[in-house]
């Protein structure tokens, strides 16, 4: 049963273990060899792991799936996903592979502004606090000097730092609003330590300023933090072809599939509902390369949703479109990701995923994930608005269902090829399970 523990951290991982085994686990040798079945035998590289976070116990899998064939501005790129829901790499597989003969996807980069403010609380005339900040702006910048050494020497560093008066939403609260180019980092740690440093120069001279009256210097810097809403640190990916590309043996006219897709889009951009549904899809793409490359997904998450509402109503991410013959699907998204720093260089699997892409600049990942996010779209879409998403979805899902039935390798072979121009049901693999089991031993696969 849980109960409260002190000192908890400062505990071995043994001792943690055991704890955890004795307040949570019905059944202690099993839960304590499940956990142990998960270490790795390299000491080095299980310690390392170890380390990422507090109190670790053991690592937890997710497979990492390869889609290849994926042109990308005339460029194959084959793309690593770190996801654990069955469809996605195959969907994404099958974008990349139907777009790859139709000229592949195209992306851009549209800006890479990452944002971080200081947010600080201010009681007196707000005209002299205009004057001082026009006054004190370069010494903001000379404070990080130091800090933003490296950055400025790839041509990165802090791009503006403006005053920003907020009290009309909230009384006596103000911003110092900062902006940067980190390159290929995507600058967490270098954006958070020039903020804390602008914030403490900024509170110094405030206070030793002869503008202010002494209750005017009692300012409060409330927190300094990066955002992760950065709609200039965008890219762009799309697709697009002649109507008549579209045909496939999939038995639907190409006009009539174009308008369908469209309007599929239509109504995501219209129906928040559908909409979440809809952006859900794209960042089940978008995820699974976000993690594989060591980048926060839950930054990239918040920073798209945000993007998604930006007009005040919750939107699609993608837009769809045909003028005269030609069918155009797109996806505008802020991503900020890196390539360097964090996860990038210690995570093997990281470090492997960066050589599959090609050790891509921050830009490229950009533009890959943004790719992958479409093409995921684009799957998800195309089966909607024709067979529907459960025969895709089912087929990937068999495996689960059988594994977890504890069919054995050739019994798994069978059910593939007995299920595979059907559309598969939970129950009805279940049922086809059990009346094999009723069979003949001579007839049933083992
Ligand atoms: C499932 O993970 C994602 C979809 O629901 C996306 C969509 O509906 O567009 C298939």
């Amino acid at each position: 049963m849980a109960t409260s523990v002190n000192g908890f951290s400062k505990l071995t991982k043994q001792e943690k273990i055991a704890w955890l085994a004795s307040h949570h686990f019905k059944n202690k040798e099993t839960g304590i060899e499940i956990l142990k079945q998960y270490w790795n035998s390299d000491i080095k590289l299980q310690r390392l792991h170890d380390e990422f976070i507090e109190n670790t116990i053991s690592n937890f899998y997710l497979p990492l799936g390869i889609a290849p064939n994926f042109l990308i501005n005339g460029k194959y790129r084959t793309i690593p996903m770190a996801i654990e829901e069955s469809s996605v790499v195959a969907a994404a597989g099958n974008a990349a592979k139907f777009w790859q003969k139709r000229g592949g996807f195209k992306a851009e980069v549209l800006g890479t502004e990452k944002v971080g403010q200081v947010h600080f609380i201010y009681a007196g005339d707000v005209d002299k606090l205009r004057e001082f900040f026009s006054q004190v702006q370069p010494k903001l910048f000379d404070a990080t000097f130091e800090l933003t050494e490296n950055m400025r020497k790839r041509n990165g560093g802090i791009t503006a730092i403006t005053l920003r008066d907020k009290t009309e939403d909230l009384q006596h609260y103000y911003q110092l609003h900062c902006t940067f180019e980190t390159r290929d980092a995507m600058g967490a740690n270098f954006i958070n330590s020039c903020l804390e440093t602008i914030a403490k120069a900024f509170e110094f001279e405030l206070k030793s300023s002869d503008l202010f009256t002494p209750r005017e210097k009692d300012i409060q810097i409330v927190m300094s933090i990066l955002s992760n809403y950065v709609p200039n640190c965008k890219v762009r990916a799309s697709v697009s072809c002649k109507i008549e590309e579209l045909r496939t043996d999939k038995n639907m006219d190409p006009l009539d599939f174009a308008h369908k897709f469209v309007r599929a889009v239509e109504i995501a951009n219209i129906e928040p509902h559908r909409a979440v549904t809809h952006n859900k899809g794209i960042m089940n793409g978008i995820d699974a390369v976000v993690l594989a490359t060591g980048n926060d997904f839950r930054a990239i998450e918040a920073g798209a949703h945000a993007y998604a509402a930006k007009d005040g109503r919750y939107r699609s991410l993608s837009q769809a479109s045909i003028v005269d013959d030609v069918f155009t699907f797109s996806l505008e998204i802020p991503l900020a990701l890196g390539t360097v720093g964090g996860l990038t260089s210690l995570h093997p699997l990281v470090k492997l995923s960066l050589e599959i892409l090609e050790h891509p600049s921050a830009e490229e990942l950009m533009e890959i994930v943004a790719t992958a996010g479409l093409a995921q779209n684009f799957a998800a879409l195309r089966s909607l608005t024709t067979e529907g998403i459960q025969k895709g979805h089912m087929k990937m899902h068999l495996l689960n269902i059988l594994n977890h039935l504890g069919a054995t390798p050739k019994q798994k072979a069978y059910f593939t090829s007995h299920f595979k121009n059907k559309t598969i049901s939970h129950k009805e693999v279940i049922a086809e399970f059990n009346a094999l089991k009723e069979k003949d031993d001579a007839q049933v696969p083992k």
